[in-house]
């Protein structure tokens, strides 16, 4: 049977190849906090264990009740962390965490199902958070190199970024690895009393 991926491979069908991002060639450690004034992270970007799961919680939580980068309202408990952990694991999903000097998670991304339809089994959608206190440091920057190398193994297609339309951080940060702006979704998202709009952006990885 042939799979999108086939379909595609090198075929007339292949879309134009976009451009390399000004993020492509350049060593992440390098840029880290470079562009903002804020210290460097000087930690390092690992898969995550079952240890980390209280570190990445608490800056999902945080997220959850401070902003509007999830429409999440209340904060997830450790078990549930713990079963999208482990389901990640199953299916191969990964997730990295960022850990600085001090051993202290500051920051996490993960690749997650998009959809369980079979025709979607080559599209993923990522997560990337980082403590409160240690944004703007680069970390962000540093943890999507290894999700994307991720995704290009596991050969996912797509990888999609659902953002909030008001999180310019975060559109910025996905620019800069060469995630394009597909769609514009207006006012699917309501928290904190307001509506809100979603930019979807997507990479296009190789089909092979
Ligand atoms: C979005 C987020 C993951 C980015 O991670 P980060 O470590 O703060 O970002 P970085 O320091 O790597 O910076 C990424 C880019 O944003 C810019 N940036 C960072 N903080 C900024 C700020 N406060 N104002 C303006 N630009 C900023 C950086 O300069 C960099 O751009 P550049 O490389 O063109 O200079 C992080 O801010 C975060 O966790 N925010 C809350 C949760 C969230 O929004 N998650 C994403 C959900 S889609």
């Amino acid at each position: 049977m042939k799979t999108p991926r086939d379909a595609d491979a090198g075929g007339a069908n292949e879309p134009e190849r976009r451009t390399p991002s000004r993020r492509e060639g350049q060593s992440a450690e390098n840029r880290a906090g470079s562009e903002t004034g804020a210290p460097r992270f000087m930690g390092r970007i690992r898969p995550a264990t079952e240890n980390d799961l209280p570190g990445t919680l608490e800056i999902y939580n945080e997220a959850v009740l401070n902003t509007t980068a999830t429409y999440d309202y209340e904060p997830r408990t450790l078990e549930h962390r713990r079963a999208w952990f482990e389901d990640h694991a199953k299916h191969n999903y990964p997730v990295f965490v960022a850990e600085d000097q001090a051993g202290r998670v500051v920051g996490w991304s993960a690749l997650n199902p998009y959809h369980d339809r079979m025709g979607y089994r080559f599209t993923t959608e990522n997560s990337v958070y980082v403590a409160a206190d240690r944004r703007g440091q680069g970390i962000g920057t540093l943890l999507m190199p290894p999700l994307i190398d991720a995704a290009r193994e596991r050969k996912f297609r797509a990888i999609l970024a659902a953002i909030d339309a008001e999180n310019p951080v975060s559109i910025r940060l996905h620019a800069a690895f060469g995630f394009v702006q597909v769609g514009h979704f207006k006012q699917v998202g309501f928290k904190f009393g307001r509506w809100l709009d979603v930019v979807y952006m997507e990479l296009l990885l190789p089909s092979s």
